[in-house]
């Protein structure tokens, strides 16, 4: 897509505060688990206690004669539910509907639904619900070896002689722990049927797909499942797809006929809504003595469940990141009796980069360069696995400039070298990278009679500031001031948007949005020049425009004109409006020759007190390229809050599950530990801000995943600056140092 827009208004790229933040802090935003509808009863589902085998007899007597119980769903009574057909391309993790059958494939697998007047009672009469089952023992090793044949992800070259040649080589495994998405909102949904149509209040980051997905194993046309998802606690990608809880809660209130809600527990949060799989990485590296690459080589397993399998594509950025003839990344999977996965912030480059990133700092040492200037001298100049050109990479100016701020030329290289007082300091690096696409939207703008422009699209906000942007992108295109927008998202009933995932939600929105605003402009100009006894009236169309909400001629004042809404209360319209329509990035003209990506670089210092085994991030610097910023501080918030799951990542974050029982174990929020405030450093966040016209007209490509990428790599370099220990497998733990 062309047409760079040279007059980006102040608009974009301001900081603003969320336009939803007063409405979250005073408590007048609605989440999904905060809806109580007339009649409503509470769902407690029964979780399976095995993680491997068949259940033979379910006893629900007890709990049907329990106080306030007004059911207790199982596979007899459930009535009709259907798999989501994947050809459709309507996407779910986990394709098998709930009780459908017997088979227990992971722990916490629900085995029935309890439904009863209030939480308590449901809680109660869920505890009272007497299974038994036919139990095998469980594989949950964290050990991967391939089960299945490897498959080549990407190839060039000839791997094999080069790192054959060295002269200098690497050959080192890293592994990544399964992570649990801890989003402080709990999966919930509130179903309600009137007889034909499901009204499903969800925790969802795509609301679009949630309704084509629950129609289909609902058995309705999409036309009688309607989304609404007005605010988000975070997702992180957890909620991106349906779970199994959701077509409960929908199964349940078609059977009742009353409205239900049904509340995901944080340890069932562990058990039953996805997590990021495990990885395991060899990374084979060969250069010249000068520090050129010559290969390239990553081969990874990732968990898979028994039943479904998705791609965590760890290989996602390796091809395209750095400059080297010989290149291959292969992926093979090891089937567990654990749950299914999912995306989870960054899914693949993330876990991916960790591996590339450390495999290059290693490097780096092994030739004895700075690392800084290692990934520097191997920057590419074109994308050598599709021998096409970049739209706008700024990698090397992420590292150049971030070197210089964090203050890298005083890097003494020496182990243990620098000092602050007790602690012994580690400055690390790392490079990231991420994806930058657009998916298909729509959206509709309008001028309202009563002053307000609205926009609107079914998309959502996952607590990432999309109401705001979508505010700014409809002022912008208008000239309305920002705070007469009214934005109206999180509706399937809504113009079809895009999800809230793969940073692509603001990016796609860009066009449509776009389109919309220039349709309902031409809609309002023309009323104007229409309008009888107006200033306006004669004037033609191509002479007016809108300035602070005022339609007036070119050139002249925009006092001389009249506001918006005179013009329509004059035409006595209520509202004139256009709609637009844009498509995914790949079908754009000459989409396969150029490729599309968001740069940037980390730069950490970590504090290591040997005598007390305390280890800190003390100071990170990261730069990002991430095309124009819409909004610097919302902006600005996406990546501070990705870095903070980075130190997560880091040094935190794994889900342990018991070899016998193929449970996760510390499936709370004080066993899984995930960073906080106290954990957090200073965090110095620029971003390069060069607009990138090859995906939309603001040149915005999208930064909601990209500030995690690379970050783990960057404190484990930091480790081994301090120390002089490699940690391969994250998390970092103590012991480790000691
Ligand atoms: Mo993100 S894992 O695409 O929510």
């Amino acid at each position: 897509m062309k047409n760079p827009d040279k007059n980006i208004s102040a608009v974009i790229g301001g900081a603003y505060s969320r336009v939803d933040g007063p409405l979250k802090v005073s408590g007048a935003a609605h989440y999904s688990s905060d809806r109580r509808l007339p009649g409503m009863l509470t769902a407690v589902p029964v979780s399976a206690t095995i993680a491997k085998g068949t259940l033979i007899r379910l006893d629900t007597q007890a709990a049907e004669h329990m106080p306030g119980v007004r059911a207790v769903i199982t596979r007899r009574n459930i009535g009709p539910l259907y798999r989501v057909n994947k050809a459709s391309k309507v996407k779910i993790d986990e394709s098998r509907p709930p009780l459908e059958d017997d088979v227990i494939r992971y722990y916490g697998q629900y085995v029935a639904l309890v439904v009863a007047d209030t939480f308590e009672q449901a809680s109660a009469a869920a505890a009272a619900v007497h299974a038994e089952y036919r139990s095998e023992r469980p594989n949950v090793s964290m050990k991967l070896s391939p089960q299945e044949k490897p498959e080549e992800d990407s190839k060039r070259g000839d791997v094999d002689a080069a790192f054959a040649a060295g002269p200098v080589t690497l050959d080192a495994t890293y592994t990544t722990p399964i992570e649990t998405h801890n989003p402080i909102e709990l999966h919930a949904s509130v179903a309600a049927y009137d007889g034909s149509a499901f009204t499903l209040y969800e925790c969802t980051q795509a609301i679009v797909n949630h309704r084509s997905a629950m129609a289909q194993m609902l058995g309705v046309p999409d036309e009688r499942v309607r989304i609404i998802t007005e605010y988000l606690g975070g997702g992180f990608g957890g909620k991106l797809w349906p779970w199994t809880h959701s077509v409960l809660a929908a199964a349940a209130a078609r059977q009742l006929k009353r409205p239900i809600k049904l509340v995901v527990s944080r340890k069932m949060m562990f058990e039953t809504v996805g997590h990021r799989p495990n990885t395991q990485q060899r990374m084979r590296l060969s250069a010249t003595r000068e520090g050129r690459l010559t290969s390239l080589q990553q081969d990874y397993i990732t968990h898979a469940p028994v039943q479904d399998k998705r791609k965590e594509n760890c290989g996602e950025a390796t091809p395209y990141l750095y400059s080297t003839p010989n290149l291959r990344v292969t992926s093979a999977y090891a089937r567990r009796d654990i749950a299914p996965d999912t995306s989870m912030r960054g899914p693949g480059a993330v876990p991916g980069l960790f591996a590339v990133e450390s495999a290059m700092d290693e490097m780096a040492l092994a030739l004895g360069m700075d690392p800084v200037a290692f990934r520097l001298l191997n920057e590419p100049k074109i994308d050598e696995s599709l021998g096409v050109p970049f739209s706008s990479r700024h990698l090397a100016e992420c590292l150049r400039a971030g070197a210089d701020k964090f203050g890298w030329a005083r890097r003494d290289p020496r182990v243990g070298a620098m000092r602050d007082g007790e602690e012994v300091l580690g400055w690390g690096v790392a490079s990231c990278s991420w994806m930058a696409k657009r998916i298909p939207a729509q959206a509709n703008v309008q001028f309202n009679a009563d002053g307000t422009l609205r926009v609107s699209s079914a998309t959502q906000d996952i607590g990432t500031g999309t109401y705001t942007v979508l505010a700014q992108m409809a002022a912008r295109d208008t000239g309305v001031p920002l705070d007469r927008v009214v934005v109206d998202i999180g509706d399937s009933q809504l113009p079809s948007g895009p999800m809230s995932g793969g940073s692509m939600a603001t990016s796609s929105l860009v066009p449509a949005v776009s389109q919309a605003a220039k349709q309902a402009l031409a809609r309002l100009l023309e009323a104007a020049s229409q309008a009888e006894r107006s200033s306006l009236s004669g004037a033609s169309v191509q002479d007016l425009t809108v300035t602070a909400g005022r339609v007036h001629r070119k050139g002249s004042d925009p006092a001389s004109g009249l506001p918006f809404e005179k013009v329509l209360q004059t035409a006595r319209l209520s509202h004139v409006g256009g709609s637009g329509k844009s498509g995914d990035s790949s079908s754009d003209p000459g989409a396969d020759k150029v490729s599309i990506h968001s740069y940037g670089a980390h730069f950490v210092e970590i504090g290591w007190q040997p005598a007390i085994a305390r280890l800190r991030v003390r100071r990170v610097v990261t730069f990002i390229d991430g095309g124009k910023v819409i909004n610097t501080k919302t902006g600005r918030n996406q990546i501070e809050g990705a870095i903070m799951m980075g130190i997560g990542m880091a040094m935190f974050e794994k889900t342990s599950y018991d070899a016998r029982t193929g449970a996760p174990i510390n499936s709370n929020l004080a066993d899984y530990i995930v960073a906080v405030n106290a954990d957090t450093p200073d965090i110095d966040v620029t971003f390069l801000d060069y607009p990138d016209y090859a995906l939309n007209e603001l040149g915005a490509r999208g930064i909601g995943e990209i500030g995690l990428a690379g970050f783990a790599a960057a404190v484990t370099a930091a480790v081994h600056h301090a120390t002089g220990i490699r940690v391969r497998d994250l998390p970092v733990h103590i012991e480790d140092l000691l």
